[in-house]
């Protein structure tokens, strides 16, 4: 039976029953409105520790000024009968199970925090630079210091083995293993693979604000991406010879779409295509084989 904490304290006292009976605790961090892209994390911590916490809060400081904080969708009862029904799967074959949901209320998490942040800046906060500013942070320059502070927050509070990710957020993947990394905190990062509906568009608690044009033209992201994907695994090491397909791509679909009447378009921008270092997040003009590379895009409608 899985249990649903809102407070630090039960839970802290929770998790220090299970270190002493040396069970191992992976967490899984989410916003809720749960999909499974959420689930296959849960499952992959499931696999490796006896015991599984999956996180449901919608942080508020990773939301810019004019984002989505206020419509973000919430699907409290979906996501509590997924993660039930999945834990009854997990049950009949011998992995871990999801022992603990943390549902805080934003005066738990953020418990010196004025509510109507009257200072602007005020707070507590944890960031990197510049690699919290740069490709997704360029265009959302308060996203990543509030992912950071949030999971130091939630490390602090569940004391995982090992935290799990997905990689369809990759720059969120490397900014969590900096924290771990620069903070010594003691857990292990571990990133799950992107899943994907059978067109290729990656799944997304967002996807519900794709209209069915917007939806079809999303896929132009992937599409790209596997065109320089292509390009490497044919042999290609330098910059321009493994972006130039993934750039053309995304250019012509913007052609088609302006050749249609104005009422059919899905106005849209490549924000970037990137090849960039696994670590820093800083863009490769060649890609070493060893360090490997990072191949990640943005489109906005
Ligand atoms: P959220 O968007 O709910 O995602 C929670 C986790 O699920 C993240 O690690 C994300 O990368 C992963 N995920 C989402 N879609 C996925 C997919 N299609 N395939 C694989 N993994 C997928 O990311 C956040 O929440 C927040 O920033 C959070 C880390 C919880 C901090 O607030």
């Amino acid at each position: 039976e899985t249990q649903i904490f809102h407070d630090v304290e039960p839970l802290r006292k929770y998790r220090r029953e299970l270190l002493l009976s040396k069970r191992t605790v992976g967490l899984v961090p989410t916003m809720g409105a749960l999909h499974e892209g959420h689930l296959s994390l849960v499952r992959q911590a499931a696999a490796e520790n006896s015991h599984v916490f999956v996180s449901v809060y919608v942080n508020p400081t990773q939301f810019g000024l004019n984002e989505d904080l206020a419509s973000y969708p919430k699907t409290w009862e979906a996501d509590m009968a997924m993660l039930s029904a999945l834990d009854k799967e997990l049950a009949s074959t011998g992995a871990g199970r999801i022992s603990a949901v943390f549902a805080p209320s934003t005066k738990t998490m953020y418990p010196t925090m004025p509510p109507d942040s009257s200072i602007p800046g005020a707070g507590s906060f944890v960031e990197m630079r510049p690699l919290g500013q740069l490709l997704e942070g360029a265009s959302r320059p308060v996203f990543f210091r509030g992912v950071a502070t949030v999971c130091m927050k939630l490390f602090n509070i569940c004391a995982p083995d090992s935290v799990y990710f997905g990689q369809k957020d990759i720059q969120q993947t490397v900014v969590i293993k900096r924290l771990v990394k620069d903070f010594h905190l003691d857990t292990e990062v571990r990133i799950g693979p992107t899943q994907r509906a059978d067109d290729g568009l990656a799944l997304s608690s967002r996807n519900v604000y794709l209209g069915s044009r917007r939806r079809l033209i999303g896929l132009v992201l992937s599409q790209s991406l596997r065109k320089a994907e292509a390009q490497y695994k044919a042999g290609k090491r330098k910059r321009g010879d493994i972006l130039w397909p993934a750039n053309a791509h995304a250019d012509s679909v913007v052609l088609e779409q302006d050749a249609l009447e104005p009422g059919q378009r899905a106005r849209f921008v490549v924000d970037y295509l990137s090849l960039a270092d696994p670590e820093t997040m800083e863009e490769l003009e060649e890609v070493d084989e060893i360090r490997g590379a990072i191949l990640s895009g943005a489109v906005k409608m």
